[in-house]
């Protein structure tokens, strides 16, 4: 059983991959094309904000059982299997940029001439049905002059984690995929998992497309879910006395449904649902269907965050000179990745509107001032947001900000509105001593009180 791996790419994916199996007992090589962040994995510290990870990457490192080289690839022949983790983002037409990874294809093949011994590469970065066995497979064979099957394996695993639970997925996943080329490339990977995960966890085998598949139908289910229930949600809006939250908790009891993915707010952000939906679109349409569902996931996810700005404009009038605190900025919390972070369409449509926007997020700050500069203002804390604001929008469901009170609300704003948009705060509460609105929750016979206060 081969203990010696090596990952090419070392973004997410790749990095948690690699704490992983170092942190378990696997002599890890990582590679990268960026001197900086290899330095900064050698010295233990992750070029990302992840809970767990630092502490693991520097037990790894310390340990020397984690090694990251820039420009070495020669460090693959001291390997037995080198897993591709390359990233895999949208071309302007939503269609997947394949670029990054043929050169990954190229530059492990080009090692694999000097190896003498079985070598067996495997793709975990997301890529569309086909890629592996049309696409990769040639330029391996290729580069390396040898043959798929006899003289190097090739399999596809699909990988699941979520940013924010990086290792802990990394550690605990609910099933392992393994979609291989021949019997003897899944045997190897089998085998490694087996080893890695012990019995508990299920793996299953199949063709290289059909793993690839997975992957895409995995994220657009949960797209598609998110979409359903954020339409549901604005149905609920404009009926009275009908909240969402409830909806979804009722319908997540039925097994058949479940709760997860059903909480409702203003889309879906990230660098994969986002890309995924997109290129399963795009991929769809070359192959001659129309996917007409997935298309309107994405064109759901693409209005929700014109909602709560809508909502802020149907309370305020004009947004021109008004003050709006954003809390929370990262696509989602434990992260600092604002990449289609749903805080960015809601800041540009304020601005575009003359409001002038104050934010603040526990970590994704600097990420924030790379993308606004100097056309918003940071906020030092949530407190310090939402002083003197005409009108407070929660963006980012941070823990910080479940702990704030109405209270904090009614004292600290110029007028105490408030919008909930990914519903962690308890309408009835808030409504007693704020203006509260939020995503799918139906008008009380308009709150009059709430009126008053404002
Ligand atoms: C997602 C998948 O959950 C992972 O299984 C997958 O491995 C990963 O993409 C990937 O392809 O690499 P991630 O993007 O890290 O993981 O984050 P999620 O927790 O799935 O959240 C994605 C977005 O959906 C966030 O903006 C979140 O706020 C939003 N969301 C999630 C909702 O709006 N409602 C929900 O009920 C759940």
């Amino acid at each position: 059983m081969t203990k010696r791996l090596s990952i090419v790419g070392i973004g997410y994916v790749g990095l948690s991959t690699a704490v992983g199996f170092a942190i378990k007992g696997y002599q890890v090589h990582a590679l990268t094309h960026n001197s900086e962040k290899a330095q900064k994995i050698n010295q233990g510290i992750p070029p990302f904000h992840e809970p767990d990870l630092q502490k693991n990457l520097q037990e790894a490192v310390n340990k020397k059982m984690l090694k990251c080289t820039a420009k070495d690839a020669d460090m693959i022949l001291n390997t037995d299997i080198t897993f591709i983790a390359t990233g895999t983002p949208s071309k302007s037409d939503g269609s997947i940029e394949l670029k990054y990874i043929k050169e990954t294809a190229k530059e492990i093949g080009t090692k694999l001439r000097k190896k003498q011994s079985y070598h067996l590469v495997v793709v975990k970065s997301t890529v569309v049905p086909g890629t592996t066995e049309r696409i990769l497979k040639p330029i391996i064979e290729k580069s390396s002059g040898k043959q798929c099957g006899k003289d190097f394996g090739l399999c596809m695993n699909p990988e699941f984690l979520r940013q924010g639970a990086a290792l802990q997925d990394t550690l605990n996943p609910d099933r392992v995929v393994i979609g291989e080329f021949d019997k003897r490339s899944g045997e190897t990977l089998f085998n490694l998992y087996r080893d890695f995960y012990g019995s508990d966890t299920p793996i299953l085998r199949t063709s290289l497309s059909t793993a690839e598949m997975i992957k895409y139908a995995s994220n657009a289910f949960l797209a598609t879910k998110i979409s359903f229930i954020n339409t549901i949600a604005n149905i609920c809006e404009q009926v009275p006395n009908v909240d969402v939250k409830k909806v979804a908790e009722a319908m997540g009891l039925d097994k058949r449904i479940g709760k997860a993915f059903l909480n409702a707010g203003i889309g879906y952000g990230g660098s994969c649902f986002p890309k995924d939906v997109k290129a399963l679109i795009a991929f769809s349409e070359e192959v001659g269907y129309e996917p007409i569902l997935l298309k309107s996931t994405e064109t759901v996810n693409q209005a929700q965050p014109n909602r709560v700005v809508q909502l802020c404009k149907n309370l305020l009038g004009d947004l021109n000179g008004k003050s709006i605190a954003i809390l929370g900025l990262a696509f989602k919390p434990e992260t600092d990745d604002m990449r289609e972070a749903r805080a960015i369409p809601i800041i540009n449509k304020l601005l575009q509107e003359g409001a002038k926007v104050i934010v603040y997020d526990p970590v994704a700050i600097p990420t924030a001032r790379t993308i606004f500069k100097e056309k918003i203002r940071y906020a030092v804390s949530a407190i310090d947001c939402l002083k003197n604001a005409d009108c407070c929008i929660l963006v980012t469901e941070w823990d910080e900000f479940k702990n704030l009170t109405s209270e904090d609300f009614r004292k600290n704003m110029k007028k105490p509105i408030l919008i909930d948009g990914r519903r962690i705060y308890n309408p009835e509460k808030f409504s007693q001593k704020i203006f509260f609105k939020a995503i799918g929750l139906g008008n009380k016979s308009e709150n009059t009180r709430a009126k008053e206060l404002v």
